[in-house]
């Protein structure tokens, strides 16, 4: 048998998972490809911490107890939760361990992040690997996302070499501005050798760095567009890391995120008022009237209306969207956004509502159903976004026939096709430079596009509700990727 055909044993560790924790994307990338590669017939395990805003009466109790080796700390004890990701087979299992996840934040609490996330998540990684041990799990791949996990490429090689001698690591980047840079003490929790704190591995500025750690160590690096595989290497978007990211560029692979459009359907979404399709858009003029109503807006089918939902952040483009929102407004359109994160953005936002409460709505919090109406019910959904690495906001909106305005950078760039009169493939509305003055005019032409040329409004909305992010050609690009990792390895 080659190596291509054969059937892996993946163990996926993530620090969110959707339907139980999540505050981005990662969650849902980890609540479904898991899925989508137990189809191609992989066995796979998830495992993600049991944050104590996971009830645990809706989980199953594993017996036992995981030791968990933290160097110069000891050795701490965790307990262990089982539970089947939704509608499949495929398991996942939960960290159990109350001084850490017992806190009513994933990262963060009131704007700050935790002072211990490092231990907390070197417990994470290193307690995944033990969970293997307890369950008999002999994994060929393990799949670490994002810094939380960047430990475990090394510790596989160093600390827990002798379970993992045959298994190879991928890495997948969701985000390279966050990268867990703690204080290097941590190389003794995490007992890899101070050998490997150097600036090709684990340091950066004399800082512990998980991430540049777990890019030097893998055998294949991921990142979730083909578009930020490349800006990565840049100094624009590398975040300090382009040069090391560079030194490895052979190994790193761009696989765009799917959907999963079970949850993200007009035509079966339970959350909106009613369902719409191609084929029979009536329902999203509903959607769009009762948006307007639920944030007390004019109730006018004529009036654009433009969403937004995602993290107030700096990276999501909030500065520039905040310097032309009063310009905007006094245009005839409407905006709403759902957002949370920064304090200045919520407290601006808020005020803006205030002053223009007729046609602009506001929900400082998070809402997944509020998420959905406002993909069905508005007719544009704004995306100014600095740096974006695959972004699923524009692809949700895609489905919902709700034109996305966005900035050309990292994934934006990869599914959105620019109006213009010759492209007729169009899918929604891209500006390139980071400025108020391109996105207010490109908001502003798309809106002319509404008002005036409804035939191409349409024809760009036929081409965007047509199109299909399927988890299962992801699931078989990463499943290359594996088959790469271990074919290197061996060899
Ligand atoms: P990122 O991971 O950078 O935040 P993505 O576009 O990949 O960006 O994913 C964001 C996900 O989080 C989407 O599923 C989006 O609907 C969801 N989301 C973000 N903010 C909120 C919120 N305030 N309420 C509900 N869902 C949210
Ligand atoms: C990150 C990125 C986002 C991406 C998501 C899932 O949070 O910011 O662009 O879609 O991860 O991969």
């Amino acid at each position: 048998m080659s190596t291509q055909d054969k059937k892996l044993n993946i163990l996926f560790v993530a620090s969110e998972v959707v339907p139980f924790a999540k505050t981005g994307g990662l969650a849902d990338v980890a609540g479904v490809l898991p899925k989508a590669l137990s189809d191609l017939g992989h066995n796979v395990i998830v495992v993600m911490p049991r944050y104590y805003q996971i009830d645990p009466s809706s989980l199953e109790h594993v017996d036992g107890s995981l030791g968990v080796p933290m160097g110069v700390m000891g050795e701490f004890w965790a307990g262990v939760y089982k539970s089947k990701l939704p509608h499949s087979n495929t398991d996942i299992y939960f960290i159990d361990y109350e001084h850490y996840f017992g806190r009513k934040g994933l990262y963060e609490e009131d704007g700050r992040a935790y002072s211990d996330n490092d231990n907390r998540f070197i417990f994470f990684s290193k307690a995944s690997l033990q969970l293997c041990k307890m369950l008999n799990f002999t994994p060929d791949v393990v799949h670490v996302n994002d810094w939380h996990t960047g430990a475990i490429p090394l510790l596989m090689r160093t600390r827990f070499k002798h379970d993992f001698a045959n298994a190879v690591t991928v890495l997948t980047i969701h985000n390279l501005q966050h990268q867990g840079v703690f204080f290097k003490g941590g190389v003794d929790v995490l007992e890899i050798g101070w050998e490997h704190f150097n600036s090709h591995e684990f340091e950066s500025d004399g800082a512990l760095n998980l991430l540049k750690g777990a890019i030097a160590h893998a055998q294949a690096i991921t990142t979730v567009s083909k578009r930020y595989a490349q800006e990565i290497q840049t100094p624009e978007f590398g975040f300090g890391l382009q040069e090391h990211i560079k030194a490895h560029s052979e190994k790193l692979f761009g696989i765009l995120n799917g959907v999963d459009y079970e949850e993200w359907s007009p035509a079966i979404d339970t959350f909106i008022p009613q369902n719409f399709d191609i084929a029979d858009m009536d329902g999203k003029l509903t959607c769009k009237r009762e948006l307007q109503k639920h944030f007390g807006l004019e109730q006018r089918d004529d009036i654009p209306l433009l969403g937004f939902v995602g993290r107030f952040a700096e990276q999501k483009g909030i500065a520039l969207l905040s310097g032309i929102i009063d310009g905007l407004l006094h245009q005839d359109l409407q905006i709403v956004m759902l957002g949370t994160g920064e304090k200045w953005a919520e407290e601006y936002f808020s005020e803006v509502a205030s002053r223009h409460g007729d046609k602009f709505g506001l929900h400082v919090g998070y809402s997944n159903a509020l998420a959905h109406q406002i993909e069905a019910g508005s007719d544009m959904f704004l995306m100014p976004s600095l740096f974006e690495p695959c972004g699923l906001n524009q692809i949700y909106s895609l489905r919902y026939g709700t034109l996305p305005i966005v900035r050309a950078t990292g994934g934006l760039d990869d599914t959105i096709e620019n109006f213009d009169n010759n492209n007729p493939n169009a899918n929604g509305f891209k500006f390139y430079d980071a400025s108020q003055d391109a996105l207010y005019h490109t908001v502003m032409w798309a809106v002319g596009i509404y008002h005036n040329n409804q035939k191409s409004f349409k024809r760009i909305q036929e081409n965007a509700m047509k199109m299909r992010f399927s988890w299962s050609d992801a699931a078989k690009a990463y499943e290359e990727v594996y088959y790469y990792a271990i074919e290197k390895f061996l060899h």
